[in-house]
């Protein structure tokens, strides 16, 4: 298999990498041998966390970065190019899904918050970054996070699913147009994931066992099996898959979510 599964010498943006499933897919992918950056809106977090991985032996630099910022992302990808000299693959993790309401209860203004973080700023670091791959010509890739909410009806989270659901569009429209420089564009959508994100709506046992009697594999995801799935594939493992909404949920859509 050979180097199938490294990440050797490779750099990697990882948005919204200080907890959760882009911690997860960050740390999987320095323990495969990439330099990562780490970022969220909190700069304490960053220097943690990058201090953290450090301490395992995986090259890390900090650079905070609110995804719903243009500046700020243009800034994570110029100070990228600064301190490593080349990008490999990007993963648009960041997210937030902060109303629960029905749409029609939404205002304009959380509505344009919600599309600018968990849409809106994967196109703009899909611009920022991936001409930057591309210049090197040894190929690369950009993961999106999408979620099992853009492809079933989400109940009181419309304006998120809706956002996620322009994730896995935007991926393979990414796909279509940046194959011939070498990037595959792919998104990932988990279902019931064990962070932060979830935690208040299974906080009691009862919700819990409600979403685990959904999932065929019988538990909810943790961080890591999202995150194993996004390492994939920014592999060479992954090098003929582009343009593809990956499901990783336990089964858990295929009997209706
Ligand atoms: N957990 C699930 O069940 C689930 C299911 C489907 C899809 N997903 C998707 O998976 C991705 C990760 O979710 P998660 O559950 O790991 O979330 P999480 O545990 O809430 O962690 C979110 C991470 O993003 C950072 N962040 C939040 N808002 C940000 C912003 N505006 N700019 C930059 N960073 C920001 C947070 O750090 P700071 O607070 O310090 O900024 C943190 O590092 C998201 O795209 C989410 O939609 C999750």
């Amino acid at each position: 298999m050979g180097d199938l599964f490294s990440l050797k010498d490779r750099v990697a943006i990882v948005t919204g990498s200080t907890r959760g499933i882009g911690y997860a897919t960050a740390r999987l992918m320095g323990r495969a041998g990439a330099r990562i950056v780490i970022s969220s809106r909190k700069p304490a977090a960053c220097d943690e966390v990058a201090a953290r991985l450090a301490g395992e032996g995986i090259e890390t630099a900090a650079i905070p970065c609110h995804v719903g910022n243009d500046a700020d992302l243009r800034a994570l990808v110029e100070k990228t190019m600064e301190r490593f000299g080349r990008i490999d693959t990007v993963v648009a993790n960041a997210a937030v899904n902060p109303v629960f309401a029905l749409l029609h209860e939404f205002t304009e203004d959380t509505w344009d918050k919600i599309f600018d973080v968990d849409l809106k700023s994967a196109w703009r670091l899909a611009r920022y970054a991936l001409p930057h791959i591309a210049a090197h010509g040894e190929g690369g890739s950009m993961t999106l996070l999408s979620s099992t909410a853009s492809v079933l009806a989400a109940p009181r989270s419309g304006a998120y699913a809706v956002a996620k659901a322009g994730i896995n569009h935007l991926a393979l429209q990414l796909a279509s147009e940046w194959g011939k420089a070498g990037i595959r564009i792919n998104a990932v959508a988990p279902g019931v994931t064990r962070t932060d994100m979830i935690r208040a709506g299974l906080a009691d046992e009862a919700a819990m066992q409600a979403a685990v009697a959904r999932i065929p594999l019988d538990r909810i995801a943790e961080p890591e099996d999202i995150g194993a799935v996004i390492l994939f594939l920014a592999t060479r493992a992954g090098r003929h898959l582009t343009g593809q909404t990956i499901v990783v949920d336990g089964g858990a859509t295929l009997v209706g979510g």
